[in-house]
């Protein structure tokens, strides 16, 4: 198998800017390599502030965890010790709980819905138990599409075919139970392990959106794609409460502003290029894309009924409810 070469382009968004005599630099750690979501919304966002700030705020991107794991990135914006990370959502619910109710399984079933609770009240109540629970902000919203399961050794359509295989999960106990209910004990493992535990094959498979399955080259070790769609991939953009409240507050507003026209864009980005993305990994890079059996029903089914175990950590039945009827569903 090929080895992977990572990308390491640090500063490159500052690199290209004119800085004057008071510029100020803010760090943004980011979890995944060049070439995702993440990146096209960090680097969006860099450019906002730079403008919006007439060159007085640069933002350097450290992408592939340079900064550490996705999880320590939290703990060190909570402690003021680094100024902004994009990280995936899953990897936020173990500091705010709450926040699960986005990665309960098929609550989310598409773009629309992701905006839908991005955008709507349930984000920012959402933001609101962020800042309380885990000194971090949500500035703005990266969207990476439906979270698919690769692997590298058969088609997988339906959880009975998982049977065998060890599956590298997020340290998030909504995602391990869910692959329990599909009959597997996931190994929970940081997103900046995952690519090297797939080369040496002490796991088989993960479960990620195309966009980053590209980004992070995992065609180099994977060969199937089951085409699901439990969780969608949600990637904020946090910033060290401390930090933000450290502003003067016109510049608060700036920062408010870049957040919400990076979140639009990136809407935008995956609108645009997923489609794109999947063919050339079909095309270029021979993975095969398998449909899950009988509509994904069964994977639907099991995953599903494990949510009353997480009503209390989310907050409630209730807020399931609202999620699922601002969705234009019933519970
Ligand atoms: C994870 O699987 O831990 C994350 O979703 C990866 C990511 O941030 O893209």
């Amino acid at each position: 198998m090929k080895k992977m070469m990572l990308p390491v382009a640090v500063a490159a968004v500052s690199a290209v800017m004119s800085q004057s005599a008071f510029a100020e630099t803010w760090r943004m750690a980011l979890g995944d390599a060049q070439g995702g979501t993440q990146y096209a919304m960090g680097e969006k966002f860099a450019q906002l502030i730079h403008e919006k700030t007439d060159g007085q705020v640069n933002v350097d991107l450290f992408p592939n965890g340079q900064l550490g794991s996705e999880q320590d990135t939290v703990s060190s914006a909570s402690m003021d010790m680094l100024d902004l990370s994009v990280l995936a959502i899953n990897n936020i619910t173990p500091f705010s709980p709450t926040v699960g109710v986005l990665t309960l399984p098929y609550v989310i079933t598409g773009h629309e819905d992701a905006k839908v609770l991005t955008q709507g009240e349930i984000g920012e109540e959402l933001t609101e138990n962020t800042i309380r629970d885990a000194g971090v902000r949500i500035l703005s919203w990266a969207y990476s599409g439906c979270r698919v399961l690769s692997n590298s050794s058969k088609p997988v359509a339906s959880p009975e075919d998982l049977r065998g295989l060890t599956i590298r999960v997020p340290r998030n106990e909504i995602m391990i139970a869910s692959y329990q209910e599909w009959g597997v004990n996931p190994l929970p493992m940081a997103w900046s392990e995952t690519f090297t535990a797939l080369q040496q094959g002490v796991v088989d498979g993960q479960d990620n959106p195309y966009i980053t399955i590209n980004a992070m080259k995992f065609y180099e070790v994977q060969d199937y794609i089951t085409d699901i769609c439990y969780v969608f991939s949600l990637e904020p953009l946090i910033m060290s409460e401390s930090k933000f409240q450290s502003l003067s507050p016109d510049m608060q507003e700036l920062v408010l502003e870049a957040g919400r026209e990076a979140t639009a864009y990136s809407y935008d980005y995956l609108l645009d290029s997923e489609e794109a993305i999947k063919q050339t990994l079909v095309e270029e890079h021979g993975m095969q894309i398998i449909e899950p059996a009988n509509g994904e029903q069964e994977w639907i089914d099991r995953a599903t009924s494990i949510w009353p175990r997480f009503y209390d950590s989310i907050g409630g039945e209730e807020r399931l409810e609202a999620a699922l009827q601002a969705l234009g569903r019933d519970l």
